[in-house]
């Protein structure tokens, strides 16, 4: 709960929700389900005291440092504690029905880096969850395309009742860093930014790019709104720069803009105010850690200028097969530190290497 505090610190929840916050508080209520779950033997709660759990844990959270709306921020509702469509609960029903050693074997010892990519224990959960869902009717199998949709919303509710199943197996701390391997190979399949319209760059590198200058300064504008929305890891900013190299070669832009530019893939990322320098988080995000001299802190990468990568139609397919190389953590000398105190709410960047102090934004 502490390290859930922390990494949904307050105002920084909503800038770190997406990679940090919410995978951990996700992790947390299947921890505290699993582990109640040794006595209770069911994996799942009612709507009633879903709802009273939920509440109770956001009220602690927001005690020790959280945002009070880590509910809203992350989008957990009571629903979200209870069995959903999955026909199975119970935990002796859930070990008699499914290869139970077999899911534990494949997922108690994971590779956060390797798992993403040869998925052993995100298999292991499909196929455990799928047994689960056709537990109770195997006609589903044989019905039309709403049986189909019907079906992969059961199993997605019963994936959730295997890693609940799974936190309630592990000790609470291995669980946290199986849960968080596993959300982490979903949050970096993904640009979580919002892409506002691209008329004016359309406009600006049009005609074949005729004027270098008006289109690159329409596309430093663009990105510009990109570089407010939320901290980014350094593969979800290569998944935002394939998406906006798609949607741009879709308006018709079909140069390189990216190398025309000086486009990097730190453009993506949330900005230093004064030097104009982004900040990456490593593929696997560490928590976010409080002391009371320095406040608030995370790692996050200052330092490698990676450009971005002008996608092409062979790159999209293969997310497992990468040619630009990006090490899953940066190194130890790059540690930042995010400041934070009630008067004046700022954040402080410190690059080892490059010496160098930044402000990133005064949101007072
Ligand atoms: C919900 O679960 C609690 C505890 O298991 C039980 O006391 C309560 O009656 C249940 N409520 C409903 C509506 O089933
Ligand atoms: C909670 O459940 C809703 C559907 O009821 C779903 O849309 C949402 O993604 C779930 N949230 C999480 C964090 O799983
Ligand atoms: C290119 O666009 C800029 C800004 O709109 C303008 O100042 C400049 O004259 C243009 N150059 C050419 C060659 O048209
Ligand atoms: C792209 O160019 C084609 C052919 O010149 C044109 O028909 C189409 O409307 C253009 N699309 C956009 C989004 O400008
Ligand atoms: C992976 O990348 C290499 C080198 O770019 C390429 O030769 C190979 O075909 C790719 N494999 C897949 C499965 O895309």
């Amino acid at each position: 709960m502490g390290t859930t505090s922390t990494d949904c610190w307050s105002i920084f929840a909503p800038l770190l929700a997406n990679a940090i916050c919410c995978p951990q508080l996700e992790a947390t209520l299947a921890i505290l389900m699993g582990q109640s779950s040794i006595d209770t033997r069911t994996l799942a709660l009612n709507e009633t005291v879903s709802k009273h759990c939920l509440s109770d844990i956001e009220k602690i959270l927001a005690g020790q440092g959280a945002a009070n709306n880590v509910n809203k921020i992350c989008s957990i509702r009571p629903s979200n504690l209870t069995e959903g469509s999955c026909p199975v609960k119970d935990v002796n029903e859930f070990e008699g029905t499914v290869d139970s050693s077999k899911l534990l074997s494949a997922c108690e010892n994971i590779d956060p880096v390797k798992e993403c990519c040869d998925q052993v224990c995100q298999n292991a959960i499909l196929e455990t969850a799928t047994k689960l869902a056709l537990k109770a009717s195997e006609v589903l199998i044989i019905a039309g395309s709403h049986g189909i949709t019907e079906h992969s919303t059961k199993v997605d509710d019963c994936k959730h009742i295997a890693l609940r199943w799974l936190a309630g197996k592990l000790e609470p701390s291995r669980a946290k860093e199986v849960l968080r391997g596993l959300s982490n190979c979903k949050v970096n399949r993904v640009c979580p930014l919002v892409f506002p319209d691209m008329r004016h760059v359309a406009k600006g590198c049009g005609n074949d790019i005729s004027n270098k200058t008006e289109c690159c300064s329409a596309m430093e504008n663009y990105v510009s709104h990109l570089q407010k929305q939320s901290l980014i890891t350094n593969l979800q900013a290569l998944d935002c720069a394939t998406t906006l190299g798609m949607k741009l070669q879709r308006s018709n832009i079909t140069k390189d803009v990216y190398s025309l530019c000086h486009i990097t893939l730190k453009d993506f990322s949330l900005q230093v105010a004064k030097q104009e320098s982004g900040c990456l988080l490593p593929s696997l995000p560490s928590d976010a850690t409080f002391d009371h001299s320095s406040g608030i802190s995370f790692i996050c990468d200052l330092n490698d200028n990676i450009p971005a990568h002008w996608p092409s139609k062979s790159q999209l397919s293969a997310p497992c097969n990468k040619t630009i190389k990006i090490p899953a953590l940066p190194a130890a000398a790059n540690a930042q530190i995010g400041l934070y105190n009630e008067d004046v709410i700022f954040y402080v960047l410190f690059a080892a290497s490059a010496v160098t102090m930044m402000l990133l934004q005064s949101f007072v």
